[in-house]
Parts: C-alpha cells; structure tokens; sequence
C-alpha cells in the first residue's frame, strides 16, 4: 500500500485513501493513512459484518508483529465511516457469524434489549443475511451502542472498557494458527468462560449463564474446545495485564445488561472454567448438526 501511495501520490489534505473491505483492509489502510506523510486522511466503508459493527467504526488500527496479537498499531480517526449493509448480501456464512459475536458482546454486558432481540430474531437475521427490518434494527443499536463507549474514551485514557469483554483469553487462542478461528469466533468462547467465572463468583445468575449459553447455541456460532489450555489463557491474561497497565480490569457480566471489572482472576478461576466449558460443549453441542439447540438450557422468561 505504501509503494502504491508513492506511485500514486496523493495530495496530503483533501485526497483522503478510502478502505473498502473487512476489518483487515481497514485496520491495514488506516495505519498506512496514519504514518505515510506523518498521517493523511482516510475514509473507511466496511464490507463485512465485523467492519460495520466493530473495527471499521473505531479510530484503533492494529497490525500482528512477532506472533503477537494488535502489536502495531495506531489511533487513527477515520474522517467518515459510510455503512451499507448490503455488502452483507455476499458475506460467507462464516463471517457473519463471525460479526455477530461482536454484537452478542455488546448485547450480553450492555443492551438487555438486544439480547431479547437476539433471542427471537438472531437466527433469522442471519437467515436474511442482516438484509431484513429486524436486522436494521439490530445493527443500528450495534453500533450506537458502541460508539457511545468510543466516543467518550476515543484514545483509551481509561483503561476499564466494557467493550474488552470477551477480549481477555480471546487474544492467544486467535494467534494459534492451528486452531484457524476468527476473532470474532475466539470471543465467542471467551465471553463464555467469562461468563462462566463471573457465575462461578456469584456476580451472574444461573439463569442468566444458561440465556447466554442458550443464545450462542440458537444462533449456531461455531464453538470448540480445542486449545483450551488453562496456562495458554492465564499467558493471554497477563499479556492483556500489561495492555491495561498491569491490572488485570476484565469486563465480567452480572447479569444481561450489566458488567463488572475484576482484577483477580486466577489459574483455578481459568482451570474451572474450561473444565465447565468442555463438559457443557460434550453435552450440548452437535458442531454443524445442533439437533435441539435448547435441550438442556431452556430459556424461561
Ligand atoms: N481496529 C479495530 O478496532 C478492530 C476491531 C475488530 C476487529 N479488528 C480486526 O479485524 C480483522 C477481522 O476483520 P473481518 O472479520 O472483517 O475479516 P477480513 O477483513 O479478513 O474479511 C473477511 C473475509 O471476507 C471477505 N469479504 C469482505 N467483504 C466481503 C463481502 N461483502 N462479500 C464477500 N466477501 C467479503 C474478505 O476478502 C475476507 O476474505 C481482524 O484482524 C481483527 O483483529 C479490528
Ligand atoms: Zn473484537
């Protein structure tokens, strides 16, 4: 992109580069745009889920260096943000769901609302490729909801954002090339045992565990055990430590809608909660065949 730009050079004001794709060309273009010519503007218009609800609308970029996740990076404010949910139409299945992750997250801590929505219409949103009413609604709440945490915090001065969670253990079971998940699939099950530990403490309901567990399984995101080493998750904690300045400020759930930060989990907290994980997935969980998603976690309203 760099050799681009000087072949095709571009004035340093008014010529923003616009990044048309998913979250890997905006985060990529918006870095360029952000050191070529000490920082040029940048327009971005995401294609995929994940871009229009999450990485597209942030000012954050981020580059993997050295097997770590996000190392490089900037802040860099994209000028305009064009959102246009018919790129959707195209999408893989795969990278919908991925997408919709994101959404359950800010569902989960933040928008009780959108859970119930989720609830009774997620899987026919996705059905519709996020094309239909329903869908509309759902991402525009996604993305307000959103940015109003960004917003207020748009160059990270506070270091405890709700919008971490699922984004603790994620970050070393996405940079294991073996395990092939994407981001949004790596939160997925990092919001789960999140979940389960803040159950564990007493901080969410049984009842509330088995909404959360239920709607991942009614949704049918992709989920897997494998790689769930307790001391690969316990090196992501610490490495997510000294990204929020050596406190550990995990966003837990105590409820749908509501979070907590807690800054002490531990190896028996982590150990625990995949033992649950693993036994939950054995139970209740067919891979691409789920025959009654909520055999044994009925939602009760
Ligand atoms: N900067 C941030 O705040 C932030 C937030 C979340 C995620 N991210 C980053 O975003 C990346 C993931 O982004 P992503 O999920 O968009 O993946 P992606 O950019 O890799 O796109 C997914 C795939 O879909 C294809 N594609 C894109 N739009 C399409 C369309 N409309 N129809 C058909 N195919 C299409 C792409 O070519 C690619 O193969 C990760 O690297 C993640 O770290 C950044
Ligand atoms: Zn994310």
């Amino acid at each position: 992109v760099l050799e681009g730009l000087d072949a095709f050079p571009i004035n340093r004001r008014n010529e923003p580069i616009i990044a048309i794709g998913g979250g890997v060309v905006t985060d990529l273009v918006g870095f360029v745009a952000s050191s070529w010519r000490r920082g040029v503007p940048h327009i971005n218009v995401p294609t995929t889920l994940m871009g229009y609800v999450d990485a597209a609308i942030g000012v954050k970029t981020g580059i993997n260096f050295q097997q770590h996740k996000n190392r490089l990076g900037s802040f860099s404010p994209p000028e305009r943000v064009l959102l246009d949910h018919t790129f959707f139409q195209t999408l893989p299945h795969r990278h919908l769901l991925n997408g919709v992750g994101e959404i359950l997250k800010l569902a989960i801590v933040k928008e009780p609302e959108l859970f119930a929505t989720l609830e009774l219409y997620g899987s026919d949103c996705i059905n519709a490729q996020f094309q239909d009413k329903t869908s509309w609604e759902i991402l525009s709440t996604a993305v307000e909801s959103m940015l109003a945490e960004l917003v207020p915090n748009l160059f990270e001065t506070e270091l405890a954002r709700v919008v971490d969670f699922g984004h603790t253990f994620s970050t070393a079971l996405e940079m294991q090339d073996k395990l092939d998940l994407l981001h949004g699939e790596a939160v997925v099950i990092d919001m789960l045992l999140s979940s389960i530990i803040a159950w564990q403490r007493s901080l969410l309901s049984r009842n509330d565990l088995e909404r959360i567990f239920s709607l991942v399984l009614t949704l049918r995101l992709p989920l897997s055990s494998e790689g769930l080493a307790p001391d690969l998750l316990m090196r992501s904690l610490m490495e997510r430590q000294h990204h929020r300045n050596g406190v550990q400020r995990v966003p837990l759930p105590m409820g749908i809608g509501s979070y907590c930060f807690v800054a002490n989990i531990g190896l028996e907290d982590v150990t625990q909660a995949v033992i649950f994980f693993k036994e939950w997935l054995q139970d209740n969980y067919y891979g691409n065949e789920i025959q009654n998603p909520t055999r044994i976690f009925q939602y009760r309203p």
